[in-house]
């Protein structure tokens, strides 16, 4: 038994904020930023609305097109690091308002990686036994970022994308995932405040430790070297050549990375799905943010062969082979 995507959705919030936008707030230029990574606008969720709110949004787009009824749902496993609260889990509160009464429900927390790792559990899953898994990947990096810092504000954006497995006994779907951490470099990229080892205080505010804290430059270095020893490790373990890929998906970080990760491989840029300019970086909403409009966008036929793969905070880093 083999689990396949059948269907897709995402959904990002309305609000743009442009480099513009941002040169009014921070010391940086549109020239800079797009130079430097890419990206020239990202979407930024209104007060109020949370992880949950986007990730309902791109699960019910993806149950539409898979034609899966949410009371069919075995499991909901929601990739996030900007979750609605630390209790309950978004999960849960996606599950309640989709009324999947048959699922259970938990959060993965592997921040960019996030929904890579998420679609190994559901894959897993399905293998023993489940019909119905979605996997969602919603974000709100809005909420911790620290909109005085010129070093990481300009890079997150908000949005969320979903998938649907379902159990095929036909030889294609998900063929590999290949997940990896190293946590000896957890502090490349990092929340320092918030949780148990220093809880919310008067003092956390005063030092902005609620926010992401990164080491940019160390983070690029690791960031192409784990892109590239990830997809080399999927495509050994399928036995497939870089030209056998039709359609590569890459974490949406820096434009940068993704070009220097392409020239290494030796794939050309045709093959590889791209948004980074219009929504920044969206931690683990970007890879099914993207798969989505790639999929509506018809790039991906029956039989293709889809690489997705990423890296973020932990440090984690993953891929995934998909024959669609
Ligand atoms: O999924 C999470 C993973 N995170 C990432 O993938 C991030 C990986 N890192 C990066 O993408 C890049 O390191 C950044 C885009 C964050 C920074 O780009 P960089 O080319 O590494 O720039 P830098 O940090 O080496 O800074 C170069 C210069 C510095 O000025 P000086 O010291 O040369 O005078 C910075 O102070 O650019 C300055 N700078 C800026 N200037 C204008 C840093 N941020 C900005 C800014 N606008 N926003």
């Amino acid at each position: 038994m083999r689990s396949r995507i059948v269907g897709t959705g995402s959904y990002v919030p309305p609000r743009v904020l442009t480099n513009a936008d941002l040169e009014r707030m921070v010391e940086t230029s549109d020239e800079w930023i797009v130079k430097r990574t890419g990206i020239k606008e990202r979407r930024v969720a209104s007060p109020g609305e949370a992880c949950s709110d986007l990730g309902v949004r791109a699960a019910e787009r993806a149950l539409e097109a898979a034609g899966v009824p949410a009371g069919d749902l075995d499991f909901i496993l929601m990739a996030t690091c900007t979750g609605d609260a630390p209790l309950p889990s978004t999960a849960c509160l996606v599950q309640h308002r989709l009324g999947a009464t048959r699922a259970a429900a938990c959060d993965v927390s592997a921040a960019c990686c996030g929904f890579v790792y998420a679609l190994a559990v559901g894959d897993s899953f399905i293998r023993t036994g489940a019909q119905h898994v979605l996997v969602i990947g919603s974000e709100v990096m809005s909420a911790i970022t620290d909109w005085t810092d010129r070093g990481t504000c300009i890079l997150f954006g908000d949005g969320a994308g979903a998938v649907v497995l379902s159990a095929t006994d036909e030889d294609r779907g998900i063929l590999s995932s290949h997940l990896h951490s190293d946590g000896s470099l957890g502090d490349l990229i990092c929340v320092p405040g918030g949780g148990s080892r220093m809880p919310p205080s008067e003092k956390v505010v005063a030092e902005r430790m609620q926010y992401i804290k990164m080491k940019g430059n160390e983070t690029y270095e690791v960031a192409v070297k784990t892109l590239v020893r990830s997809a080399k490790e999927a495509l050994e373990h399928n036995k497939l050549s870089v030209g056998e890929i039709d359609l590569y998906v890459p974490h949406q970080a820096n434009l940068r990375i993704i070009k220097a990760v392409a020239h290494r491989l030796g794939l050309p840029m045709e093959k590889i799905v791209l948004n980074i300019d219009r929504y920044g970086n969206t931690s683990a909403a970007s890879i099914p943010l993207a798969l989505d409009e790639a999929v509506r966008a018809g790039r991906l036929q029956e039989g293709a062969t889809v690489l997705l793969s990423a890296f973020g905070s932990g440090l984690t880093w993953a891929s995934s082979v998909v024959r669609w």
